[in-house]
């Protein structure tokens, strides 16, 4: 088992997406570009999605174009169908993410479609991102619970989790999108996944509601998880999530996995000037 971990930047999306008051273009393209000089491979700083519903992203092509490329870093964004696809290709993203759900009801809330309705919008999203030579994020939410059914089954999770990597996915996030998970319904949930997916091409996006999110990621190192998602400042939410709180705050994430021995390859005085300016932006 490597060292290294990876600690993927979701903070400009997931985080922002959830502050009632709207930020400036501005703002956002100097969060990023602070992101940028920590050492990332990858940031999500976009959401191709309607703006009537998440009307906090509807600039993200401003901000994919007004931002500095580190040529080190991939820029990431959600595309939910083939008009965020476009529009996400068209503004020069470097990855892409289609996001369904563990359960039918925050499927409904979330997307507006059943999980096999999801499943299919994604279809032609991931066939064109594979000729295109994208690569795609599968995110599968409610891992744990979902706001609208309660528990959630691992073997439902493990069920949405391989439709999406046999469709081509390259990793799957899975999200705790609710905060709700233990070590030990986190770690029998991933046990599940996987028994279908590798260790290496899943992710762990916990959400800090229960704030266990620390001690949830420890119980993913320990299956084999390498990869968590997490938001600068503990930014965020989720809007069609009643109660969701921010997903674990990065500077939190890169000291403790770096005290038990783990390598980020990141810069904490960079992660800490990005958190300072990250709570700047919270309404
Ligand atoms: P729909 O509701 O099925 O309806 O959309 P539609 O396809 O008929 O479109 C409705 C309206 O959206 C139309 O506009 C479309 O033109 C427009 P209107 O006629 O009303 O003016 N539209 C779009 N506009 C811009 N970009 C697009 C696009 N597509 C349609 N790509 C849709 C389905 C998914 C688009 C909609 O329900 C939606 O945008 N939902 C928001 C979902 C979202 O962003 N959720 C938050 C992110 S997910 C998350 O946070 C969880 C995660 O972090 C993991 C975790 O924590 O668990 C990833
Ligand atoms: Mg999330």
């Amino acid at each position: 088992m490597t060292a290294y971990v990876e600690i993927f930047e979701v903070g400009p999306r997931d985080g922002l997406q959830n502050e009632q008051c709207q930020i400036s273009v501005v703002d956002k393209i100097s969060l990023v570009n602070c992101l940028s000089r920590a050492g990332f491979r990858r940031i999500e700083c976009a959401s191709f999605v309607s703006p009537k519903r998440v009307p906090q992203m509807a600039d993200s092509a401003l901000v994919l174009d007004g931002i500095h490329r580190d040529p080190h870093v991939a820029y990431a964004a959600l595309t939910p169908n083939m008009r965020g696809y476009r529009d996400a290709v068209q503004a020069g993203v470097d990855e892409i993410a289609v996001f369904g759900s563990a359960s039918e009801g925050f499927s409904r809330a979330n997307i507006n479609a059943t999980i096999s309705e999801s499943l299919d919008r994604f279809r032609p999203v991931v066939e064109a991102a594979r000729l295109a030579d994208i690569p795609v994020r599968g995110y599968v939410s409610c891992v744990i619970e979902c706001p609208y059914e309660g528990r959630v089954s691992p073997d439902d999770v493990a069920d949405v989790a391989d439709r999406l990597f046999a469709m081509g996915c390259s990793e799957i996030s899975l999200g705790d999108t609710i905060g709700r998970g233990t070590p030990e319904s986190i770690t029998q949930m991933l046990m599940a996944v996987a028994e279908r997916i590798p260790t290496e091409k899943l992710a762990g996006h916990y959400h800090d509601t229960g704030r266990r999110a620390l001690e949830n990621i420890d119980a993913s190192l320990d299956v084999g998880v390498r990869i968590f998602d997490t938001a600068i400042g503990g930014l965020g939410g989720c809007p069609f999530a009643p109660g969701s709180a921010g997903n674990v705050a990065t500077e939190r994430v890169v000291r403790h996995v770096e005290s038990h021995g783990y390598v980020t390859g990141l810069d904490l005085l960079v992660i800490d000037e990005a958190a300072k300016q990250a709570s700047g932006l919270r309404g």
